[in-house]
């Protein structure tokens, strides 16, 4: 792989479903409609992509993440088509690109240790050569998403809660410290607090060891906490794009500003902004003020 400027560049794609979900003519459906964007690893930051249920977010996803093969267009990364690389340049973009789903108990086996997620990373991408050295870096990588190793290691999946098996993904993360991470919906379906550690850990991992993030939610108020940019999405089109602050607070298209006013506030005569600045940014605990969040399983 060439080692020109690692940017993942999504031209053009367009992402046509058939079959009975179709619901155009002639039994197509296009859930991804002509998406370009670039996500940037120097420097690094967040690009939240925002939009309604259905409206394509996870389908890019697939496709960054190279599962899915879209009907035009492509995925470039360091200047190469991600569908045509040799095995060997693929193995590295499968390190250098990582995911973070949504519901990591689906991705967990219920008959393995939670630890197996780690030592499955550590043989396949070769990051230790003795056990007792992979193991000290599971130790390092769990601290960085505050997780206390006795806590979870030789637990099955069961026996921790979403929240902790949420982070263990992020520990996954950390320990193949890859350049772009893929999260969609990460924290969905987390508790308030252990959403903000969360997010305060992927904001972490942007500055400490500089990872970008494609971040993915259905939530405005998330994507305006993470700051960064944000792509607007509607019926697989994007129909806005800009720095989370600009477009928030003067979002110029229809649906953006749908969006916008269906934040329910508690107080109909204050704007959705001043309410997201209190309730995310004064108040939100960093995650260093939250050091043992007990999350119930
Ligand atoms: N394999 C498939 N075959 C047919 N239709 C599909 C397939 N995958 C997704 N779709 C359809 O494409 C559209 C976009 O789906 P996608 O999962 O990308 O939406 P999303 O924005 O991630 O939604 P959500 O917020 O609910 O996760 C939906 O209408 C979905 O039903
Ligand atoms: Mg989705």
């Amino acid at each position: 792989m060439t080692t020109s400027s690692c940017n993942i560049e999504v031209q053009n794609i367009t992402q046509v479903f058939r079959g009975p979900a179709a619901r155009s003519a002639g039994g197509k459906f296009t859930a991804v409609d002509d998406v370009s964007f670039n996500l940037t690893s120097d420097p690094p930051g967040i690009t939240s992509l925002v939009g309604q249920s259905g409206s394509g977010k996870s389908t890019i996803a697939r496709i960054i993440l190279g599962l899915q093969k879209p009907t035009q267009g492509s995925v470039t990364y360091r200047g190469k088509d991600i569908y045509r690389l040799s095995r060997q340049e693929y193995d590295v973009y499968r390190r250098e690109v990582q995911p973070v789903f949504q519901d990591p108990y689906g991705i967990f086996n219920p008959f393995y240790r939670v630890d197996r997620v780690f030592w499955t990373a550590i043989k396949k991408f070769q990051l230790a050569s003795t056990r007792q050295q992979g193991l000290a870096r599971i130790e390092e990588s769990l601290h960085a998403v505050d997780l206390r190793p006795e806590d979870v290691l030789n637990r099955y999946p069961h026996q921790i809660s979403g929240g902790q098996r949420q982070r263990i993904m992020l520990a996954r993360v950390h320990l193949l410290q890859p350049k772009f991470i893929i999260a969609d919906e990460p924290i969905s379906m987390l508790d308030a607090a252990v959403r903000v550690l969360f997010l305060n850990i992927l904001l972490d991992f942007q500055q400490k060891y500089c990872m970008s993030t494609l971040f993915i939610t259905h939530d405005l108020s998330t994507a305006y906490y993470v700051g960064g940019n944000i792509l607007v999405m509607s019926q697989g089109q994007i129909v806005e794009r800009g720095n989370v602050d600009d477009v928030l607070t003067h979002p110029t298209h229809a649906y953006t500003q749908m969006l916008l006013s269906s934040i329910p506030v508690p107080d109909p005569d204050a704007r959705w902004q001043e309410k997201a600045d209190v309730a995310l940014v004064e108040d939100a605990p960093s995650a260093v003020e939250l050091p043992d969040i007990e999350v119930l399983g």
